[in-house]
């Protein structure tokens, strides 16, 4: 008992201050909505909550007569009969009625999130399926639906008035216009919410085996010594443009065509508030082994030197036991032992041997066939 005077006290002097320094514009022939609101949030939330639909149906209060009532027989509310004025108490119940008869409004999708894992380059995949259910106690009536980037495609009769409790249904296509991962969404606007429920979609774009094989070209940069190699033609061009930085053209390419599709890695490219430079390493990393791949992703932390997955960026074929199977030719790696050296790990992956041994001759590790490319 003690406990709830003591809180309506401090209900009351924090009331008095924000009554004293406010001044309200109350409409003479009406009920005044905002100066409701301010009056409930002063006076209500602290028993009540913030939203005076959460304490349904005690919050009956949009009529002046049930607040009035509530005030001489509700013990802890007797208090408020001298402080609310009559306009206090027409506003509250004003603005009581105006959000109860919004009700409380609640879409809920399922699954909450969409992942379509690879989908060759240009071919739809199969639809998949996402629910859009009202829990809550009101109809909803959802404007918009749309589906980012535009691989995504979203359709389904979900727009219009949904009912409590109702299920409407979506389906979504993946068609990836490049290789490459994608992350997109849904968002379904309704006018009950200012912000549009959204929902996650993953995916990634791979290379058809009949387009042409890509070609995997293989740069070195002497001011980092570092190599890199891509299969993107866009991406050769820019690096030969100059445009990256000092990255010259090795003479070592290999074809790319495999069923593994190869994750390609770039350190973490935040900028480290410490030194003002990227957190790192400032290189790329390549694998065909699927854990490696997925450990790697996880272990990324936006604010410490690791691993950020760019792409999948050309696909090869795994050994066969610890070699090659006929038609395809080995892949060898080296590694810079930047660990060790202090430096950023870089590794070299090409199918020349000697170029391998040339840089094992300078203290590079031989890491042997990482994988296989076509002949
Ligand atoms: C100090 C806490 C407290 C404050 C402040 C308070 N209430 Fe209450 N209210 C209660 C309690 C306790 C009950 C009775 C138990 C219940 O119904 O939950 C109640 C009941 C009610 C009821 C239902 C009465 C009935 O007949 O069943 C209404 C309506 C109500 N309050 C409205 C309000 C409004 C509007 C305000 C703000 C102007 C307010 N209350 C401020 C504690 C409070």
């Amino acid at each position: 008992m003690s406990s709830l005077r003591r809180r309506i006290r401090i209900l009351a002097t924090s009331a008095a201050a924000v009554l004293c320094t406010s001044v309200f514009s109350v409409s003479a022939q009406g009920t005044d909505v905002d100066h409701g609101k301010l009056v409930y949030n002063t006076w209500c939330a602290g028993c009540h909550g913030a939203d005076p639909r959460q304490s349904q149906p005690h919050l009956a209060a949009n009529k002046p007569e049930v607040l009035q009532n509530a005030m001489d027989l509700v013990a802890q509310m007797n208090f408020l009969k001298t402080v609310l004025t009559g306009t206090d108490i027409g506003d509250v119940a004003a603005y009581i009625g105006s959000v109860a008869t919004i009700g409380v409004p609640v879409l809920n999708p399922t699954p909450g999130s969409v992942d379509f894992s690879y989908q060759t380059v240009g071919v739809p995949s199969t639809a998949q399926t996402l629910l859009l259910t009202n829990l809550g106690s009101v109809a909803l009536n959802i404007t918009a639906i749309t589906a980012t980037p535009a691989d995504f495609t979203v359709s389904g009769n979900c727009v219009g008035h949904r009912n409590p409790s109702s299920t409407c249904a979506l389906s979504i296509v993946l068609n990836p216009s490049a290789a490459g991962s994608l992350a997109g969404q849904v968002a379904v606007t309704f006018s009950e919410s200012p912000t549009p429920v959204t929902v996650p979609l993953l995916g990634a774009g791979v290379l058809s085996e009949s387009t042409p094989l890509p070609i995997v070209v293989e740069y070195y940069n002497p001011d980092l010594d570092n190599y890199f190699i891509t299969a993107d033609a866009g991406e050769q061009a820019f690096v030969d443009s100059g445009a990256v930085g000092r990255w010259l053209r090795t003479g070592n390419a290999f074809r790319s065509g495999g069923t593994t599709k190869v994750c390609r890695f770039y350190g973490n490219g935040a900028t480290n508030p410490a030194t003002g430079r990227i957190y790192g390493p400032n290189s790329h990393f390549y694998t065909a082994g699927q854990s490696e791949c997925d450990g790697l992703k996880s272990a990324y932390i936006v604010s410490a030197p690791s691993w950020k997955f760019e792409s999948l960026d050309f696909s090869t074929a795994q050994l066969t036991g610890a070699a090659c199977a006929p038609g395809t030719v080995p892949v060898y790696r080296a590694y810079n032992n930047g660990a060790t050296r202090g430096i950023d790990s870089n590794h070299r992956i090409t199918t020349n041997r000697t170029s391998i041994e040339q840089v094992v001759a300078r203290g590079w590790i031989d890491e042997g066939i990482a994988m296989c490319a076509p002949q």
